[in-house]
């Protein structure tokens, strides 16, 4: 039995005003105010943060930003620096989120770079992976996986990577409706951990959390919380509404 903590994180993508945002936690709070066993984090849009941040202050929830700039500040209109997350009390952030990838044209030496800045100023990084369609069904779910973890944790010593998240997130399985089974998703997860001993040492892979994402619902959360690699869960569109959200929190295993 594994000693690793699980995380249940919401990633609200670009959903919910400010108000929206208070109104969610005003109905979820009261849900999960008692809840130790996990820890939960809320990752809202960047005008909802500080608002949550705030709101959120005195429980044991956490939250963070779904992308960050790795400069300090600079020429570079619309970024988010390190600091300016942290000066709010943003604790986490999640990196490479293949919508950053699809979207904005985010590398995965970019990623790198954001990594190193959020371990530079004390931020969690929650850092995503996960393969194509095409990359499972050519049967190069591995090797994605490797190329992926290789680029966005070099030159990472391993005494700074000591709180690193992972979240596995097969890119056909975001907001598809379609989950990686169970053991498949478990599958990867040992890959990536086994990975992790490799880059780092075998006590950060066994430390590390590695979350599972991808059409996580209250109806597949237990059958993925129960696997023995699975040790969390980034959820995006279940984590919209405060009843469901709770639900996946309360999941039995
Ligand atoms: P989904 O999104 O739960 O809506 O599939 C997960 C994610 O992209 O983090």
């Amino acid at each position: 039995m594994s000693t690793r903590k699980k995380i249940i994180a919401g990633n609200w993508k670009m959903y919910k005003t400010p108000r929206e945002s208070l109104e969610f936690l005003n109905a979820f709070l009261p849900k999960v105010h008692d809840h130790e066993r996990d820890e939960i984090i809320i990752f809202p849009t960047a005008t909802s943060l500080a608002f949550v941040i705030d709101r959120l202050r005195g429980t044991h929830l956490h939250a963070g930003a779904q992308t960050m700039h790795w400069l300090n500040e600079g020429p570079y209109t619309g970024q988010t620096s390190p600091n300016m997350l942290t000066s709010i009390g943003a604790t986490h952030v999640l990196l490479g989120h293949s919508e950053r990838r699809l979207y904005a044209n985010e590398t995965y030496e970019h990623v790198n770079l954001k990594i190193k800045a959020a371990i530079a100023h004390d931020l969690i990084p929650v850092l995503c992976l996960g393969e194509q369609l095409v990359d499972r069904q050519g049967g190069f779910t591995r090797d994605i996986i490797m190329a992926q973890m290789g680029a966005a944790l070099s030159n990472i010593p391993a005494e700074n990577a000591t709180q690193i998240v992972i979240a596995y997130e097969p890119v056909w399985a975001i907001g598809t409706g379609s989950t990686a089974s169970p053991e498949i998703a478990n599958e990867v997860h040992s890959i990536i951990r086994t990975q992790l001993e490799w880059v780092f040492n075998a006590e950060i892979a066994n430390n590390a959390r590695i979350l599972y994402g991808g059409s996580v619902k209250p109806e597949n959360s237990a059958a993925l919380l129960t696997q023995p690699d699975i040790d969390g869960l980034l959820v995006g569109g279940a984590s919209l509404d405060p009843a469901c959200f709770a639900k996946i929190v309360h999941t039995k295993y």
